[in-house]
């Protein structure tokens, strides 16, 4: 099911019709009988929830398909809530994980998918899953955006009792007279004020990447609750995504969309490309040092001709709704061998879902004023300022610390992947060559300019051939009898040669 769910997301995104569907869907499963579930919290905590516990309710409060959360008091009396694993949840998912390799790997070899890569999206699945089965993660997860909300008192984050928790137990602080999302549909309540925090929902991701560095990126309905004063809870740290360090191009992206500029939109998205690009240019074209100054010249055309072509097709989509929106400027960036780091597609995905839930609790929500609420408060120069001083790096670096041991497995088939697609890049990165070089005359002429300095180098050679071949064939044609067109023929085929080697055009370097 959750393979379903992320495959939804990848495909488009976030439909409409696909969210209707998560709002109404519950994740709520049959519970499992209470004993079971004791079982796991005594191998955890090597004693019984009545003795761990002042209180400790047995009717879970909700059923998942990967853990029971139940209600709770410590010894002092908090209240909190106990997220309690299902048992063998980790080896039913080891199997699964085993299934979809396999069948994933079947369905891109004989191209079932054709538009999507399923090896990749399994994998990041596994990865995610991974993170997910162990509570420590989750926990270390949630405490980092609880010490981030501290200074936003609309942001509620759970308290999370870490020196308490293990990998099948999470111990939080539990979180009362709010409600759920996805409840807000049926439910009616005077106190919650949906429209201000529809608009809240996107600001407060913008700022968590943009400010904290760290980000929710898990916004399906049941795991965010309103609470009266216009205030924000977030549960479940099981997906989160850490911002990567050139923010401020992506932010720059963000910024043209909300003011609908695709220029800026185009110039900034095409910073994420200049260095494949560039790459496979001079790959293409340089040799000698020479071919270092025609490369420039080269290059800053081709970046004249994307970033305007970009910019057509971008002016296309601009009035588009968000959700495509976004799908088509991932798409279109693609198209010019554009890749958003993974990260950004992460948070791309986490604002499209945020869009989408906003505009199903409230009608006439419009993203683009969101965006505009975060642009008022932080604007460009601040956000720049605030990445420079590297703000909350200190607390990341601390507690996710070094023994935070990457999934290498994951990690190595994630970057086969990658590779993939680079080598996928380089083909189509020729096919653009040819395409701007067919399209723009100066372009033609500036590589042509190129193929002349290069042939010229071979002239010399040629001629010298030529006067080799003629005064042996001179020598020879005195002492037998073979006629003067021999001659000519043998110096003639002799510079067709030449020339050939000469025209050839350039290849490109491994
Ligand atoms: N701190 C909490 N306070 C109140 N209810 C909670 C809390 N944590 C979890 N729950 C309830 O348990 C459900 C499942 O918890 P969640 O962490 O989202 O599990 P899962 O990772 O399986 O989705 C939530 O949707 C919510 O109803
Ligand atoms: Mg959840």
């Amino acid at each position: 099911m959750r393979l379903g769910q992320i495959l939804a997301l990848r495909q488009d995104f976030l439909s409409y019709r696909y969210t209707q569907e998560l709002l109404k869907l519950s994740t709520q499963i049959p519970p499992l009988p209470y004993f079971q579930m004791q079982k796991v919290f005594i191998k955890e905590k090597g004693m019984a929830t009545e003795s761990f516990f002042a209180e400790f309710n047995s009717q879970p409060v909700a059923s998942t398909p990967l853990a029971q959360v139940y209600k709770a008091y410590l010894k002092d009396g908090t209240k909190v809530a106990v997220k309690i694993q299902r048992p063998e949840t980790k080896q039913v998912f080891e199997e699964d994980f085993k299934a979809m390799i396999f069948l994933a790997f079947i369905a891109d070899l004989f191209r079932i998918f054709s538009r999507v890569h399923l090896q990749e999206i399994v994998s990041e699945f596994i990865c995610w899953s991974k993170y997910e089965l162990d509570f420590t993660i989750e926990s270390r997860n949630g405490y980092i955006i609880y010490k981030h909300s501290e200074e936003h008192p609309r942001t509620v984050v759970p308290r999370q009792y870490l020196e308490l928790s293990s990998s099948r137990v999470l111990i939080q602080e539990f979180i009362e007279n709010g409600i759920f999302v996805n409840n807000l549909l049926q439910q009616k309540r005077d106190d919650i004020e949906i429209d201000k925090l529809s608009y809240y929902l996107v600001f407060d991701v913008m700022r968590q990447y943009f400010i904290d560095g760290f980000f929710h990126a898990d916004p399906h309905p049941t795991n965010l609750i309103f609470l009266p004063e216009a205030k924000l809870v977030y549960l479940d740290f099981g997906i989160v995504g850490k911002s990567e360090s050139k923010r401020m191009p992506y932010l720059k992206i963000l910024y043209g969309i909300a003011t609908k500029n695709a220029d800026y939109i185009a110039e900034h998205l095409f910073e994420f490309g200049e260095e494949l690009i560039g790459q496979e240019l001079k790959n293409f074209f340089v040799r000698t040092k020479k071919e270092r100054e025609n490369f420039e010249k080269i290059s800053g055309k081709i970046k004249e001709f994307i970033i305007k072509d970009l910019r057509e097709d971008i002016m296309k989509v601009i009035n588009k709704d968000m959700n495509i929106l976004i799908l088509n400027i991932k798409k279109i960036s693609e198209k010019y061998n554009i890749y958003l780091p993974r990260e950004i597609i992460l948070h791309l995905r986490t604002m499209a879902a945020l869009n989408a839930i906003a505009l199903e609790i409230s009608p006439g929500f419009d993203i683009i004023k969101a965006l505009n609420l975060f642009f008022n408060k932080y604007n460009l120069e601040e956000v720049e300022r605030l990445t420079k001083e590297g703000v909350h790096e200190e607390l990341h670096t601390e507690i996710i610390g070094i023994d935070d041991e990457p999934d290498w497995e994951t990690f190595k088939e994630i970057m086969a992947v990658e590779k993939e697609k680079k080598s996928g890049a380089r083909e189509k990165f020729i096919e653009m060559l040819a395409y701007y070089a067919e399209k723009y005359s100066e372009l033609r002429s500036t590589i042509k300019n190129l193929k002349l300095k290069i042939i010229m180098k071979y002239p010399y050679v040629a001629i010298s051939l030529i006067i080799l071949w003629a005064g042996t064939t001179v020598m020879i044609l005195k002492n037998s009898s073979i006629n003067v067109s021999y001659f000519l023929l043998v110096a003639l085929i002799g510079t067709i040669i030449i020339s050939v080697i000469g025209f050839r055009p350039p290849r490109i370097h491994k």
